[in-house]
């Protein structure tokens, strides 16, 4: 069950006004209605996914009333490493919380990277060798994207979202249900196309801009509600619940539109549906995690409450939690 979350947004507010600013060929009119995005926060240099992990694990360590001792793996989502490949930022965060023999590694599935980090952690606990596992969403993608692309530089954003999972042996709380999907035949729609081994940067590669975000963003927008509709579907019934007893639905916030579609499939109304990328833009990995802890530390979730947790992104990757809040 979920014993601890916390999240950290960096200081700077970059509103859609910037990219006016800037020179690109945009407006603040078409980037709220396209995207429902009017602001997102952009990490200081020399920063990194490890400083936004390591202040939204603390938050989540106060939270669940435990000390960083008391891990016993951490986790970390991330698309935007602090160092490309190696040390892992799961690695620098465990050094930074100071919980020196804690097993730590990175897991890459993009904007899905937080559900597929949960069902492996989930799977962890199924072993009496783990008890707390830190499951940390974190990226800075502004330090991939091409601030001068229109098409993509208005909808990231950056920040870090934790949760600390503990082993229970009741079946009436915490996940419920964890599914994994990917389907690489639509790898190219959204991708970063150089920049790694198969082509390594360099001059060419930097002057080509190609080592950046490249995406179909309307291939995104078809596969995003057509993958996820029918896997909340699958998720639903094989826990004999319908979408009536869902209390929250908190999708990846890639765009608002996305979200508006998935639920008005499901008929699920406005009020179950947990949006804050108005103010922070698509955080990635770190997004369900970011409006799930955003939401607690305002309106608060109750015990008993049904959330179903849904992300999707570039792979293409898509998966589905179900939690039992406690
Ligand atoms: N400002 C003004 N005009 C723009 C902008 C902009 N920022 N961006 C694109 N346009 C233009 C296009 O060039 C196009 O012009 P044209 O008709 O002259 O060619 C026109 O607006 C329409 O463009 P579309 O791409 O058709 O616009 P669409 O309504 O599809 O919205 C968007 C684009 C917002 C990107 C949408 O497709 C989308 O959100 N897709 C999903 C993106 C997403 O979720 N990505 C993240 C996935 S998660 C992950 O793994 C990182």
């Amino acid at each position: 069950k979920i014993t601890g979350i916390g999240h950290y947004t960096p200081e700077t507010i970059i509103t859609n006004h910037y990219f006016i600013e800037k020179g690109l060929d945009t407006s603040n009119d078409w980037i709220v209605e396209r995207t429902g995005i009017h602001q997102r926060r952009f990490n200081k240099p020399n920063s990194g996914s490890s400083e936004l992990s390591h202040k939204a694990s603390l938050k989540c360590l106060d939270n669940a009333k435990l000390s960083p001792e008391d891990l016993d793996l951490i986790i970390v989502a991330t698309s935007t490493p602090d160092h490309l490949s190696f040390p892992s930022t799961a690695c620098i965060l465990q050094e930074k919380l100071n919980c020196k023999n804690t097993p730590a590694f990175d897991l890459s599935a993009a904007c899905s990277g937080f559900c597929f980090a949960l069902s492996t952690a989930e799977n962890y606990l199924l072993n009496d060798n783990y008890k707390h596992i830190l499951v940390v969403g974190v990226d800075c993608l502004s330090s991939i994207t091409n601030l001068n692309d229109r098409k993509t530089a208005i909808l990231f954003g950056d920040g870090a979202g934790a949760v600390i999972l503990t082993k229970t042996n009741s079946k009436n709380s915490g996940i419920i249900y964890s599914k994994m999907y990917s389907n690489g035949t639509h790898k190219d729609i959204l991708k970063i196309p150089e920049g790694g081994s198969k082509s390594p940067i360099n001059p060419e590669v930097t002057k080509n801009e190609s080592h950046y975000i490249h995406m179909d963003g309307k291939a995104v927008f078809k596969s995003a509600i057509n993958t996820t509709v029918p896997a909340i579907k699958e998720a639903l019934n094989s826990v004999n619940l319908s979408t009536n007893d869902i209390s929250y639905l908190i999708c990846h916030q890639a765009n608002k539109r996305i979200i508006d579609n998935i639920a008005l499939k499901l008929k699920i109304p406005n009020e179950k549906v947990i949006i804050n990328l108005d103010k922070y833009g698509n955080t990635s990995a770190a997004s369900i995690p970011l409006a799930m802890s955003e939401f607690n530390d305002t309106i608060g979730f109750k015990k008993g409450d049904i959330l179903v947790l849904v992300g999707f992104g570039a792979g293409f990757t898509w998966g589905v939690n179900i939690v039992i809040w406690e």
